[in-house]
């Protein structure tokens, strides 16, 4: 049976860079409080009208291209991301168009910070079976919808006019502090290839708990409300994603550092002939916990979290581009990916490079 082996990775980050100190501007936080409690430094945003459908355009041309892979090659798209361009339909047959690709099948999935773990067990499937033999796999996120600040508040934010925002929108804006912080927009993508061998994408491991869905999640615009978006609920902020950050932060050391001994344990491997660990990129902070629990050497651990934030669907691969193209990664190299998120998901893939 083939594998399914990376053959191309490329990335799109948005273009304008915004700093702890810039936030501080419209609400009450603090470059100190955000460096401490998450690792963060700068987040990138795109502005509006570029959609998560165009980072991930931007990111599969340069995964076709670092693949050596024509469009036309490719026979299956799976597109992951928790903020598509509109309810409906999903990013992934906006990227296919926009991309002038043929009539294959695109799948949107919706697994949040493990959607990229989620994808490629899902294109490993298709890929071992026949049913494709190149597919282009994307993570792209616009955060930047979620953030509550008005007109007045982002170009304040971005020194474009020296109109404070009111008091009123001071206070809105610092409701939501311990979210608006920690998010970026990106994507990233790679390509793969069934192929014969040995390199490609060994064990996958996923699972959901949907118990405690609501520790993190969107209470409302959802069809449970009739209608499934109003006034009411942007009012009350329900259509801002709600977080029990403690919750969280508890759920994923201990669901990563789980399931990395799950999957290490499976291939009878230890720590140290794993050459690089890729963790989802959520805060630093819990990286470095399981990273510590674990024994993990610093050297075989990246971080990017402090130059863009978390990008949700989008940190792994990103993380991965930047290994590949910093010489990182070398031919033939273990390479570890986990990550924990909202629904709760979480898990872990194990491949040779
Ligand atoms: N700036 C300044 N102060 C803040 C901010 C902010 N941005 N946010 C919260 N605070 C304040 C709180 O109001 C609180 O003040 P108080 O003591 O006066 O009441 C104080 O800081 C402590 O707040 P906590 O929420 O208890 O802070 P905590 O140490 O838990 O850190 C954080 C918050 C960073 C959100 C942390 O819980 C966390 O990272 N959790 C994981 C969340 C996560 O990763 N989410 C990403 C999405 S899911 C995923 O990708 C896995």
């Amino acid at each position: 049976m083939p594998r399914s082996v990376i053959a191309g990775s490329g990335a799109q980050i948005a273009p304008n860079r915004v700093s702890n100190d810039m936030l501080s501007r419209i609400m009450d936080t603090s470059d100190d409080w955000i460096r401490e409690r998450s690792g963060i430094e700068t987040r990138y945003f795109v502005d509006p009208g570029t959609a998560t459908s165009d980072l991930g355009v931007g990111a599969a041309r340069q995964a076709l291209e670092d693949a050596g892979v024509d469009k036309d090659q490719v026979d299956l798209v799976v597109f992951a991301t928790m903020t598509p361009d509109h309810y409906f339909p999903g990013s992934g047959a906006l990227l296919q168009t926009k991309l002038g690709m043929k009539t294959v099948p695109c799948f949107d999935i919706r697994q949040q910070c493990v959607g990229f773990l989620f994808g490629l067990q899902l294109v490993d499937a298709h890929l071992r079976c026949g049913l494709a033999k190149t597919a282009l796999l994307v993570g792209a996120e616009v955060h930047s919808g979620f953030m509550p600040f008005t007109p007045v508040g982002w170009d304040y934010l971005y020194g474009r006019s020296g109109t404070k925002p009111s008091q009123e929108e001071w206070d809105w804006n610092s409701r939501f502090r311990h979210l608006i912080v920690l998010f970026g927009d990106a994507g990233a993508a790679v390509v793969l290839k069934a192929q014969e061998g040995e390199a490609g994408i060994l064990d996958q491991i996923l699972h959901t708990d949907g118990a405690d869905y609501d520790k993190l999640y969107v209470p409302g615009a959802g069809f449970k409300h009739r209608p499934y978006v109003s006034e009411e609920q942007i009012r009350e902020g329900l259509t801002l994603p709600h977080m029990d950050g403690r919750y969280v932060f508890k759920m994923a050391t201990t669901r990563m550092i789980e399931v990395i001994r799950e999957i290490l344990g499976r291939n009878q491997l230890g720590v140290d002939q794993v050459a690089m660990v890729l963790m989802h990129q959520a805060n630093r902070r819990i990286n470095e916990y399981v990273q510590k629990a674990l024994g993990l050497p610093e050297e075989k651990v990246l971080h990017n979290i402090q130059r863009y934030g978390n990008t949700t669907a989008a940190t792994i691969p990103l993380l991965l581009d930047e290994s590949r193209r910093t010489g990182r990664l070398r031919s033939g190299d273990l390479v570890l990916m986990v990550a924990f998120g909202a629904g709760m998901s979480w898990g872990a893939t194990l491949v040779r490079v």
